[in-house]
């Protein structure tokens, strides 16, 4: 019998993102820096018996076999000719649904990468990032983690220096999510900005803290966030009151999620309780290196 495992899938964030053009495949070439924190979804795995998958997840809203736990499962048993044991996967989600906090494809990654131990089927890290990047463009980030330059839809990737610890708040309005092909397919690229990615780089191979707060005080940082601030007006408000909070609040992805950088953990602990005091789901987080 295989053995339990519990796993840990944990949330990112984009510290930059620009848009620079539309394919012909439907999707966007994108330049965007990612990093891992420390808010996460667990995976349970365990043995059961005869053949198969059985899944169950902490919100019923994404129970069913299109969850992409479910789809990971498959892809990756389609790479072999063995039969597999049968295996039970219960997925706790703590990682806001629909956020441009790849939660979903974090949750991925995690199966990938613990069924390709559970199952023993030995495949490289690089077999699972092209497995991932099948099933979602953020899949290979997952799979990695810590600080990377995600390029391409967002499956290429460079590793960077892991960046130093800082606190993270997180804060999204409650009951607002947005599907990142609905926020791609909105978006007017004529008119959207393009953030200075390149400065962003530099900052972060510096391991320069300074330079990298300075960065996200940039006006733009994010090439999608004008195009959903302006469509929810609600996320101009959180904006605001994360500034009044004394915080430096960015979009991560393709939202609706705030995020904010600082060294200041009663500063950022302060924000969080007055947030959620006044009806935000926030979180207190923190930069986390990979581990992998
Ligand atoms: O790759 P993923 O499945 O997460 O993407 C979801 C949708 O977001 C895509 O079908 C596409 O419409 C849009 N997308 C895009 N450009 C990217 C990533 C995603 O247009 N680089």
């Amino acid at each position: 019998m295989c053995k339990s495992m519990v796993v840990k899938a944990p949330a990112k964030i984009n510290l930059g993102l620009a848009v620079l053009k539309r394919r012909s495949d439907g999707y966007h070439d994108l330049l965007s820096i990612m990093q891992q924190v420390s808010l996460a979804d667990t995976l349970t795995i365990e043995p059961v018996r005869g053949a198969g998958l059985s899944f169950s997840c902490s919100d019923p809203s994404l129970n069913g076999e299109d969850n992409l736990v479910c789809r990971a499962a498959a892809l990756l048993a389609a790479q072999t000719r063995k039969a597999l044991p049968g295996v039970k996967i219960d997925l706790y989600k703590n990682i806001p649904v629909e956020a441009g906090l790849g939660g979903g494809s974090s949750d991925a990654a995690a199966a990938l990468s613990a069924l390709n131990r559970y199952w023993r089927l030995d495949l490289t890290a690089q077999t699972l990032g092209e497995l991932g990047s099948r099933l979602g463009s953020d899949i290979p980030f997952c799979l990695q983690g810590g600080t990377a330059l995600a390029s391409g839809r967002g499956e290429v990737l460079q590793p960077l220096p892991g960046l130093s610890f800082f606190w993270v708040v997180l804060a999204v309005p409650a009951g607002l999510g947005l599907s990142t092909a609905s926020v791609f397919r909105a978006l007017n690229l004529e008119g959207a900005p393009r953030p200075p990615i390149r400065r962003l780089i530099a900052a972060v191979q510096r391991e320069s803290r300074e330079e990298i707060v300075n960065w996200l005080e940039e006006r733009h940082t994010n090439s999608l966030e004008a195009g959903v601030v302006a469509a929810y007006p609600r996320l101009m408000a959180l904006k605001k009151r994360m500034r009044e909070l004394g915080l430096v609040p960015v979009m991560s992805g393709s939202g609706p999620t705030f995020f904010a950088l600082t060294g200041g953990a009663r500063l950022a602990g302060n924000a969080v309780r007055i947030l959620r005091d006044e009806g935000y789901r926030a979180y207190l987080c923190w930069t986390e290196r990979s581990t992998r």
